[in-house]
């Protein structure tokens, strides 16, 4: 096990394009550091800089206190599963497994056990005779993480090896992986462009949008204190509302929508005291609608379209001409819908704000 430290790392491509800018990340040892970002932000590419499969421009990289930048990939303490699976389709799952021990000059007797407590671990000993081919898609992916774990290195490094699953084996796999983690309490870094699978897994996240690190905190706190708009917008679904406002501070600070209605903002929690009619964007999760008042304010609103999933119910509203939704009660819903309007409350406690312009949070 081991630490990470990612310090100023930049990429170039063909002299020009500056794919990753002047990434700092520190990993514990211990912690499960997800990489979120939508696709093309540049998370495989740092992967493979951790990995050493690509050089970098700029900066350093250190794993366990050693600093690695200029090391071969395979003197990097590191185990990589990789997308595609990348499997050898001629060996057995036994063969996969066993290969790149074999290849290190590893005593036969240490290999078998390595490959037995795996195989174990990942329920796959009974297919330890069959080719990929013969395999499903899970058990492939399974066999990819096993050739990983029977490296026993100090950093295992996933590049999205869930997105080729289906949503069921994907929810599956998940939890192994978390228990895995469990077990193992290795230094995982894990790359997803799938924000549930980040919440879910991370103990710590970094957002990536364009080769620049956005936020990097714990699931919790980005949910609840996202830096920005493009990440209050890329956690979470349905995504935190948007709605513009400026910011009255007559008589109490508040946010006035464009309808003139009045949002309270004693409690927040400003970084920087806001002007007097600054513009800005106030941000509210739909689960922030609520049938109960708990000293929220009141809003009667016309139901546009609404959602019954069972356990909930998504209403969708129109507040100052900008579309929002809500996550309501189903029974409070039903009790409702026919008068076409619902009595709801907004938790201001719980709302974010950002600048218009900069969309940073205030
Ligand atoms: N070998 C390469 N040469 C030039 N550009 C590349 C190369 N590999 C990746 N890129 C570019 O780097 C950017 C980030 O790619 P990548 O790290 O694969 O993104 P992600 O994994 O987040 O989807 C993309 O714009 C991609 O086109
Ligand atoms: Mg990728």
């Amino acid at each position: 096990m081991a630490r990470v430290s990612i310090q100023h790392v930049d990429k170039v491509y063909n002299n020009r394009e500056h794919i990753l800018k002047d990434l700092s990340l520190e990993v514990s040892d211990g912690e499960f550091l997800v990489l979120l970002g939508p696709s093309g932000c540049g998370k495989t590419t740092l992967l493979n800089c951790v990995a050493g499969l690509i050089e970098i421009e700029g900066g350093s990289i250190h794993i366990g206190g050693q600093d690695v930048t200029d090391l071969d990939p395979k003197n990097r303490n590191i185990a990589m599963v990789f997308q595609s699976y990348a499997l050898y389709p001629t060996k057995t799952a036994r063969g996969n497994l066993s290969f790149g021990l074999r290849m290190k000059g590893m005593p036969k007797k240490e290999i078998e056990q390595r490959v037995q407590w795996a195989a174990e671990l990942l329920q796959i000993t009974d297919l330890l005779d069959r080719k990929p081919s013969q395999l499903s898609g899970g058990q492939r992916q399974r066999v990819a993480i096993g050739r990983a774990l029977v490296r026993q290195a100090a950093v295992f490094l996933f590049d999205e090896p869930l997105s080729n699953l289906d949503a069921k084996l994907r929810t599956e796999m998940r939890f192994e992986i978390k228990k895995l983690h469990k077990i193992l309490n290795s230094t995982i870094i894990y790359v997803t462009h799938d924000q549930v699978e980040a919440m879910t897994l991370a103990t710590k996240i970094a957002v990536m949008d364009r080769g620049v690190f956005q936020q990097i905190a714990s699931p919790e706190e980005l949910y609840d204190y996202p830096e920005n708009m493009f990440v209050a917008r890329f956690i979470g679904a349905p995504g935190m509302n948007f709605l513009r406002a400026t910011i009255q501070k007559n008589g109490g600070m508040a946010a006035r929508l464009a309808d003139n209605s009045l949002l309270p903002l004693q409690e927040y929690p400003f970084r920087a005291t806001p002007e007097d009619g600054q513009q800005v964007i106030v941000g509210i999760r739909p689960e922030h609608f609520s049938s109960h008042a708990n000293g929220g304010v009141a809003f009667d609103l016309a139901i546009d379209v609404y959602e019954p999933l069972g356990s909930e119910t998504l209403v969708y509203f129109t507040i100052a001409d900008q579309a929002v939704a809500a996550r309501l009660e189903p029974d409070f819903v039903k009790q409702h819908k026919d008068q076409g309007s619902l009595p709801v409350f907004i938790n201001t406690r719980k709302i974010s704000l950002f600048d218009q312009q900069t969309e940073i949070r205030l």
